[in-house]
């Protein structure tokens, strides 16, 4: 159900204002005439896409603080910095990230920190009235055997992927806790759960990165050294990839129209194996050696497809296909020199 205030109505008439959409933002006007927005995270992949396309769109002022200004660890730091931007909207993209091999290594700082960067942040917002708050999980809170392609409801029906259940425990009570806030306080806050994303602003260092950038980061250094390439696992498992752009308009339609309790997929609804996404990433970097799979090392998941049809629903489409983002992704790789993590 859409939220009351974004009804079409009868007769179709035309839905009221959103301060995602510019030609509808004054009727969410406020403190002192600005829409602001609060993007945790924003020198992130997810929280700079995000910036990027409110940028876009217009009409609204926003706030971000990198991690050495505000360490969202940091309780007061965080109490005090809320109540004095006074955002209207916060969206929560600061998270300690990474891939199997960092989140197996590390699940204290992925539950520790994670816990506190979310905790204090939508107790901030609480504190502060914020009227929307989307907080950003991610598909690993569902099953490791989940039905496919895996559902809302399919949360918390069965056991995790072991890998990265400290990672998923965090994002579980994130999405607990929004509900919370939901029922007790009737906030209008909700929250997302993308696929494997990719794009630009993506992590290539390859001892905390996902499988897509560690792939190409390996592809091209082989490729340039004349060298072949060790992936890990079999190559089998099945995985979705969505665009960072694609995910930053699934938050902008979110925001505007989505008020319900549940959690919401963002995703392609369509998966590849593994050794089909390293021969696409194999072709975009103009590798032309051998690729090894050590199946010494994990799979993770067999497979874990999104059902995107409540996204769909609301009128949200990807418009990125997986050649065209990776050949842009490829390019954004080698224009930052190919290794590091930020331009
Ligand atoms: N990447 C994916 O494939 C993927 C998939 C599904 C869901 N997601 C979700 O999307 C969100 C963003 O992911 P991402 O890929 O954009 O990660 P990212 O590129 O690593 O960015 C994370 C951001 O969090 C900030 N941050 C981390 N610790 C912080 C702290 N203690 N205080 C303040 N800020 C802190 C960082 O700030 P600084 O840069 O200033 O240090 C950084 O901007 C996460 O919630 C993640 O779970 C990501």
């Amino acid at each position: 159900m859409l939220p009351a205030q974004h009804d079409p109505g009868p007769g179709g008439r035309e839905r009221p204002s959103s301060p995602y959409a510019p030609q509808r933002q004054r009727a969410r006007v406020r403190y002192g005439g600005k829409v602001t927005v609060y993007v945790a995270g924003h020198r992130g992949m997810v929280g700079s896409a995000v910036w990027r396309a409110l940028e876009a769109q217009g009409g609204v002022d926003l706030v971000g603080r990198a991690s050495a200004e505000l360490d969202l660890r940091d309780r007061e730091a965080t109490f005090d910095f809320v109540a004095d931007t006074r955002p209207n909207t916060v969206v929560i993209a600061a998270a300690k990230v990474g891939g199997i091999l960092a989140n197996s290594t590390q699940p204290v700082q992925f539950l520790s920190d994670n816990v506190r960067i979310q905790t204090n942040l939508l107790d901030a917002c609480h504190a502060a009235d914020v009227e929307r708050v989307l907080f950003l999980g991610s598909s690993c809170i569902y099953p490791r055997l989940a039905p496919q392609p895996i559902r809302e409801d399919s949360l918390l029906t069965g056991p995790l992927e072991p890998t990265n259940e400290a990672y998923a425990i965090a994002k579980i009570a994130g999405v607990l806790h929004v509900q919370g806030y939901r029922h007790q306080y009737g906030r209008r806050w909700v929250s997302a759960m993308p696929t494997n994303l990719y794009g630009p602003g993506d992590n290539f260092d390859l001892d905390s990165s996902h499988v897509l950038p560690a792939m190409i980061a390996k592809y091209h250094h082989a490729a340039v050294k004349g060298t072949g390439v060790t992936l890990w696992g079999s190559g089998s498992p099945k995985r979705e990839f969505l665009h960072v752009d694609d995910v930053a308009s699934a938050v902008l339609t979110i925001l505007e129209r989505y008020d319900e309790d549940p959690p919401l997929n963002v995703g392609t609804g369509e998966d590849l194996s593994i050794r089909e996404l390293a021969q696409k990433v194999a072709t975009v970097v103009g590798f032309e050696g051998d690729t090894v799979w050590d199946s010494s090392k994990p799979d993770g998941t067999p497979r874990k497809l999104l059902d995107v049809s409540r996204l769909m629903a609301l009128g949200w489409v990807p418009s990125i296909g997986l050649d065209d983002g990776l050949r842009a992704t490829y390019e954004w790789f080698l224009a930052a020199s190919g290794s590091v993590r930020r331009p």
